[in-house]
């Protein structure tokens, strides 16, 4: 006699429905959306499909109600300057003019209830495509920490609800931080792109933001794919110097990461689902490979049955829109 039939769950739907362990809901999700220099911009990103370009202005506004309408309920904000205003120390990162000051305003005054997450780095700012500040072929790592406190700094002046640094220099935690204190932002928590592995799942988003090194790599910042006990000593190096929320990046190669920092210490985890991993899956649609919906829904489920607490993707706003 067969008593241990696993089957036996599995035929009804809403049976399956009861037990399932893991699902992911619209309230964990983050959308990434590019804030771009100038007006009237609305452009789709040729690598992310049906993601946007879109600029401070009614565009921005338009975007904000549709995602409000989803029922999503926090954006993560990249800003892309016009090209001539790239330069050596990433000027517009900071700028009171800069695309993403621009957008928290205008989101904090109108659209009060979206939460603003702001990602801090210079590599979209600088001439040169670096992350930090560049002398003789190096980033230089605390001659850096000023200008990403600053930038964190003019984000949540500007409204931003939370900051999100991904820059990977040492200390930048501490140095934002302190800045944030310092100016009477003590309630502004930040997310700390903690473990962030120099990938090639990146290409996307460089392209759609324009912020590829013109020379090196990043390897010399981000981390080893193929460490995973470091993981766990940035984590616990940023949750000390004040990080509130950490996150892993990227998700699908790094599920075994998510399992063991979610295991080994109690923060809240992020995983950004990055552009790479969301671009194979649109591409393989498109090629008639596999079902654009269905890998991303099963990829996301997989990041929440690793771990991840939060999850950053592009499919955000479908996900949101379709579940309505
Ligand atoms: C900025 C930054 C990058 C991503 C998020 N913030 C690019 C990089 O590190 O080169 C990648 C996000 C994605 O691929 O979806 N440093």
């Amino acid at each position: 006699m067969m008593r241990n039939r696993t089957r036996r769950l599995r035929y009804d739907s809403n049976l399956r429905d009861l037990i399932s362990e893991n699902r992911v809901v619209v309230d964990d999700l983050i959308y990434p959306l590019f804030v771009k220099s100038g007006s009237d911009i609305r452009e789709e990103i040729p690598t992310l499909p049906g993601n946007f370009r879109v600029s401070p202005d009614d565009k921005l506004r338009n975007e904000a109600e549709r995602i409000l309408e989803s029922g999503l309920k926090a954006i993560l904000l990249f800003g892309i300057p016009e090209d001539e205003r790239r330069d050596e120390t990433g000027s517009q990162a900071r700028a009171e003019d800069g695309p993403v000051q621009k957008a928290c305003r205008l989101l904090d005054e109108e659209y009060p209830e979206l939460f603003v997450i702001t990602d801090v780095c210079l590599c979209a700012y600088t001439s040169h495509g670096q992350c930090g500040i560049y002398r003789d072929g190096k980033i230089i790592n605390d001659g850096t920490l000023p200008y990403l406190a600053e930038t964190a700094l003019s984000h949540v002046r500007s409204g931003a609800d939370m900051v999100a640094p991904s820059d990977m220099m040492d200390g930048r935690i501490k140095a934002i931080r302190d800045k944030l204190d310092e100016k009477g932002y003590s309630r502004i928590p930040i997310m700390s792109y903690s473990a962030k592995y120099s990938s090639a799942f990146y290409g996307p988003f460089r392209a759609a933001a324009d912020s590829a090194p013109a020379e090196g790599g990043r390897a010399t910042h981000q981390m080893d794919p193929a460490n995973s006990r470091e993981a766990l000593k940035v984590v616990r190096r940023d949750v000390k110097e004040g990080a509130d929320i950490v996150m892993v990046k990227p998700a699908l190669a790094y599920l075994d990461i998510i399992h063991r920092v979610r295991h080994e210490t109690e923060v809240p985890l992020a995983a950004y689902n990055v552009s790479g991993e969301f671009a194979l899956a649109c591409q393989g649609d498109q090629a008639d490979l596999v079902e654009k919906k269905a890998i991303l829904n099963e990829i996301l489920t997989s990041i929440r049955r690793a771990g991840a607490d939060l999850i950053i993707t592009y499919h955000a706003l479908d996900f949101a829109e379709e579940g309505r």
